[in-house]
């Protein structure tokens, strides 16, 4: 049997399908874990998703990695800097297929976006996670992050509390 090899690129303009599909699977099986909601983000026009993959795939101040398992998406992580000129990036977004887990795929996509963050100067890289989330704190904090200081409700869900984590460059 062969196994599949992972190669985790830059978004590109050609990918708002899949991104979109990826994205909507990702909030629609596990809400708990982000932000935003798929009702939300399902509601968006196609001009809307068609900027946010350009801007990733080619603009300075946004990046999203995908992450492929023979071609096929199984895997995602932004980054964007908030404000012009900050040398502070922030990570977002980060989802792995369950059928895909425990295999390095997410350890590859926060490096995909730390090393885009070095590229656009920044210094230090950002990101909020739900307090009970163990596997992505787990990942984490295996990456280097260490607590911020901050915490918020989850803007999707206020029963839940997000730690902040930072990791310098
Ligand atoms: C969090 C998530 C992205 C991890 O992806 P993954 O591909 O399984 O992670 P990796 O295989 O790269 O794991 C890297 C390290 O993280 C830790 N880790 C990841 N999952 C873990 C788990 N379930 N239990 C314990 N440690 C875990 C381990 O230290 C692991 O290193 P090791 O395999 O050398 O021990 C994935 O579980 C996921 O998509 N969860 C749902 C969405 C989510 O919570 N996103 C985060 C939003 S902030």
């Amino acid at each position: 049997m062969e196994v599949p090899s992972i190669v985790v690129r830059r978004v590109s303009s050609a990918d708002v399908a899949a991104f979109r599909q990826l994205r909507l699977r990702a909030l629609r099986e596990d809400p708990q874990a982000f932000a935003s909601t798929e009702e939300r983000e399902a509601a968006e026009p196609p001009s809307v998703w068609r900027q946010r993959v350009d801007r990733a795939a080619s603009g300075d101040d946004a990046f999203i990695a995908l992450a492929e398992a023979d071609g096929a998406p199984v895997g995602m992580a932004g980054g964007r800097i908030r404000d012009a000129g900050s040398r502070e990036a922030g990570l977002w977004g980060m989802w792995v297929d369950p059928a895909w887990r425990s295999r390095g795929v997410g350890r590859l996509l926060v490096r995909a976006v730390e090393d885009w963050a070095v590229r656009a100067g920044a210094e230090t890289l950002t990101l909020w996670v739900v307090r009970s989330n163990a596997s992505a704190l787990a990942l984490y904090r295996a990456s280097g992050f260490v607590p911020a200081g901050a915490t918020q409700p989850l803007p999707s869900d206020p029963s839940l509390l997000e730690v902040q984590l930072s990791k310098r460059l």
